[in-house]
């Protein structure tokens, strides 16, 4: 048994970090002296001089590190795993898509720490789409934010081939194709998410300034700080370059409590539960719309024949759940949030099921029900999976839904 000998990531970290504006980058690598191994990459040391780990495999039969060139046209890299993907083995499989950005903030909170290694395990984006994560984070988490790259590191994710991570977004939006905007002051217990609009409002029309200024010019845009609907809007507004219809606000949270409960009231697996738009805002004004939802291709009036429960305990539970669980936990909900972000990007990545549709918050703009214009609220939307969607027209409306959405207009 052999060993090679790599440097160390923490020690890289605190060796480069004292400027901590700068964007770091660990491009994993898996040489061939490495304990990482792959034919699709290839294998660089960094000159600098660093302390070393000692890591054993079996493979090798000479454990002296290779000297290379530094990578030139990278951000400054911390790491140690070095790992860079070899393109010319790319173009000779021709098994892998092209590389996407993928930017997150709040990237070393609870949400991102369950949602990051799904977009790294390829559950969102498909087995054979490469990625690379540009995490967002802040003076006060960067120590958490190198762990979170740390532990990417350690899970040799074969898709996940770069890791940035930084406190500046225009660095950290560089090019990105997606972005996931997370990081916002949390609500705690007896708060509603509209009084978090002064704190957080600000963070957003930074953020949709960088993003105007540095992102892909068609990258799509997930607000999920809250009051998300509001802040999507302040984000889409301070970045006229990028298409108003980019930007949603994660509704999806809310579409799949809205299913959970509806399958528990009628008996059936989640699975049975389609068609349920949530109209309006992530907050308690909400409208989940229990009368174009469907259960087993029925109605849902027609299988729960119950309007009262409709009405108030469904409704309600669904309005309220976000309050409900920070009561239970002391703290706002995170897996949860994290699984309706993968939903919510599947459902613009894959294309709809035939005569289904999802929840997102949209720009209201052209929209065909008769709602405000100009801002950004939940509407029923379609997708055939080339990340763009439209908005879905065959819905019914009856007094109750109508009334209900209408409430909703006044209050963020
Ligand atoms: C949720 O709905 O769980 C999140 O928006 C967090 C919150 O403040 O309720």
């Amino acid at each position: 048994m052999a060993v090679a000998e790599l440097t160390s990531p923490a020690a890289s970290f605190a060796h480069n970090y004292n400027n901590a504006n700068r964007l770091r980058s660990s491009q994993l690598y898996a040489p061939s002296s490495s304990c990482l191994s792959s034919d699709h990459f290839r294998s660089r040391y960094r000159s600098t001089v660093l302390p070393r780990i000692t890591c054993s495999v079996n493979q090798v039969q000479n454990s002296a590190p290779v000297q290379v060139e530094a990578p030139k046209d990278k951000a400054e890299c911390y790491g140690v795993f070095c790992l860079t993907y070899d393109l010319k083995a790319e173009e000779e499989t021709k098994t892998w898509k092209k590389l996407i950005n993928i930017a997150v903030s709040g990237a070393a909170g609870m949400i991102s720490n369950h949602l990051l290694f799904k977009l790294a395990s390829g559950e969102v984006f498909g087995p054979d789409q490469p990625i690379a994560l540009r995490l967002l984070g802040s003076e006060r988490s960067i120590q958490a934010l190198e762990g979170v790259a740390m532990e990417l590191e350690d899970s040799l994710f074969p898709l996940l081939r770069e890791v940035n991570i930084g406190i500046d977004a225009y660095e950290v939006f560089q090019d990105a194709e997606w972005a996931l905007l997370i990081g916002a002051k949390p609500r705690g217990p007896g708060i509603e998410r509209a009084d978090l609009l002064d704190i957080n409002g600000q963070i957003f029309a930074e953020q949709g300034k960088a993003l105007n200024a540095v992102a892909s010019p068609n990258v799509k845009v997930m607000v999920v700080g809250n009051p998300c609907n509001t802040n999507a809007l302040i984000c889409l507004k301070n970045a006229p370059k990028i298409p108003a219809k980019n930007f949603h606000a994660l509704t999806r949270l809310d579409e799949n409590r809205a299913k959970c409960q509806l399958a528990l009231k009628a008996g059936v697996f989640y699975d049975k539960v389609s068609n349920v738009t949530i109209w309006g805002n992530h907050s308690t004004t909400q409208v989940p719309d229990f009368l174009n939802a469907k259960i087993d291709g029925m109605p849902v009036k027609e299988v729960i024949k119950d309007d009262k429960w409709l009405e108030h305990e469904f409704t309600e539970k669904v309005q309220k759940r976000g309050g409900a669980l920070i009561q239970k936990w002391g703290r706002s909900s995170a897996a949860s949030t994290a699984v309706s972000i993968v939903d919510a990007i599947k459902s613009l990545v894959t294309p709809t099921p035939e005569g289904d549709w999802f929840s997102s918050g949209v720009y209201t703009s052209g929209n065909p029900y008769g709602i405000a214009e100009d801002i950004v609220f939940s509407m029923p939307c379609r997708s055939k999976g080339d990340g763009d969607y439209e908005l879905v027209k065959e819905i019914q409306f009856d007094d109750y839904l109508r009334s209900r959405i209408a409430k909703v207009y006044a209050v963020p």
